[in-house]
């Protein structure tokens, strides 16, 4: 008979055991309904990290976790659903022109997203900057706004009862240390995205010192985990592991990189997040099995109609002038060469200390603060030539950011710069 509390099982995997299916369910339902404390939660998720979990024992915890709340059901709206979930970088806007293109192709996107802790950004706070624009959707106007051809996409808060015990667990890992568990990770994203109630996902995971995974093998290896997971609970799965070592495009910020976004649906923008955002786009639309080139409709306009559409919808106004920071301070180049690195955690982190993100749950953010760059790698640069914007509200903030720029770009005296790859692999469920 297997033991049914809390501390034989946290001692079972702290001996390195396998859990049984009835002890995963017990203790995601105990922890959800308060009977396991929050002690003996942080214990087993240290167990965990340290242990680990089999493919059976992590789909299970994912199962657990979705029972833990509702499960969306987004059947019958007579275009299929498709969404993407990026594991987060320093200027990652692509959700933003990303959902209206789909959407424009012919399939539903319903995006529930969150708000950003620490270096990189949250899609909602990128949102938030709209004036007007409001990231709480009731689940029946959910619907009507996805089931609408002229819209078809949604990004919006998840509520609180789907995935509850991730959304507690997840809090507790965040103060304990327990963060970086592939099978903690895999299942937490999983959890949320099935319970979407999306038929089809598209992953990017990111790799790079931007990211949350520093190595290829760990992005591979975690990008495995939630292929798997997806193709187990039904839900079509792609992964594309690609590069977080300098920032996605030009801005990093929330009204700073909406401008950016929209820049983008304008059929400019730069040309990573072109590239990202149609390869993406390409992925998503196989996958909802739709026959459309996501670069037609781009370039024809259909994208930025949908943007205006999935914009007003949540109360924003598309054509009102975005907030803009009060203060600005410029860092140039010490000296002349080829640019050969600009690095996203250091962006990332002098974005966030310009007050563009929080370092703690539900700290308010700056819409206009944030960092644009004037140069990418691979561009000549001149001494003294401009290389970063900052902007904040907050003039006292100058210093920390610069602190965090002080190493973030190499100048070479060589013309001999090859840049990486965009897209590092691709796994398939
Ligand atoms: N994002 C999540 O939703 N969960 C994690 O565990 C890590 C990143």
């Amino acid at each position: 008979m297997t033991a049914l509390d809390a501390v034989s099982i946290i001692r079972c995997k702290r001996d390195g055991g396998e859990l049984a299916d009835e002890q995963i369910d017990w203790v995601i339902d105990g922890f959800t309904r308060g009977v396991v404390a929050d002690e003996q939660m942080s214990a087993l998720a240290m167990a965990i990290l340290l242990r680990g979990m089999t493919r059976r024992e992590t789909g299970r915890w994912t199962a657990a976790m979705i029972a833990s709340g509702q499960r969306m059901d987004f059947t019958g709206l007579g275009r299929p659903t498709v969404d993407k979930h990026s594991t987060g970088g320093v200027g990652d806007k692509i959700t933003l022109p990303l959902a209206p293109l789909v959407a424009a192709c012919g399939a539903a996107v319903p995006q529930l997203s969150g708000r950003g802790l620490g270096h990189t950004g949250g899609t909602l706070d990128k949102l938030e900057a709209i004036p007007g624009w409001r990231a709480d959707v009731p689940a029946g106007r959910m619907r009507e706004i996805l089931a609408d051809p002229a819209i078809g996409a949604v990004v919006c808060a998840a509520g609180a009862e789907l995935a509850p015990a991730d959304k507690r667990l997840y809090a507790l890992r965040d103060v304990t240390g327990t963060v970086e568990s592939i099978p903690l990770i895999a299942s937490s994203i999983m959890s949320k995205k099935i319970a979407e109630g999306t038929a089809a996902l598209v992953l990017d995971v990111k790799v790079g010192s931007g990211a949350f995974m520093k190595s290829i093998a760990d992005a591979r290896d975690l990008a495995a985990a939630m292929v798997e997971l997806g193709a187990d609970a039904g839900v079509s799965t792609v992964a594309l592991l690609t590069a977080m070592d300098t920032p996605l495009g030009r801005t990093a910020g929330n009204a700073l990189e909406v401008a950016e976004s929209v820049e983008v649906l304008a059929g400019g923008g730069p040309a990573d997040v072109v590239e990202l955002t149609l390869t993406l786009a390409r992925e998503m639309v196989a996958r909802a099995g739709l026959h459309v080139d996501p670069a037609d409709v781009l370039a024809d306009g259909r994208a930025m109609d949908h943007w205006r559409a999935m914009i007003a919808a949540q109360g924003g106004d598309p054509e009102a002038p975005l907030p803009v920071a009060r203060h600005t301070e410029t860092v140039t180049a010490t000296a002349a060469g080829t640019l050969t690195r600009v690095d996203a955690m250091d962006v990332g982190i002098a974005a966030w200390r310009l007050g563009a993100g929080r370092a703690r749950q539900g700290e308010a953010v700056q819409a206009g603060a944030g960092v644009v760059l004037h140069a990418k790698p691979g561009d000549t640069v001149t001494a003294g030539q401009p290389l970063f914007t900052l902007h904040t509200d907050t003039p006292d903030a100058f210093p920390a950011a610069l602190a965090a720029l002080a190493d973030a770009v190499s100048i070479e005296p060589t013309s001999e710069y090859k840049p990486g790859a965009l897209v590092l692999d691709r796994l398939v469920g």
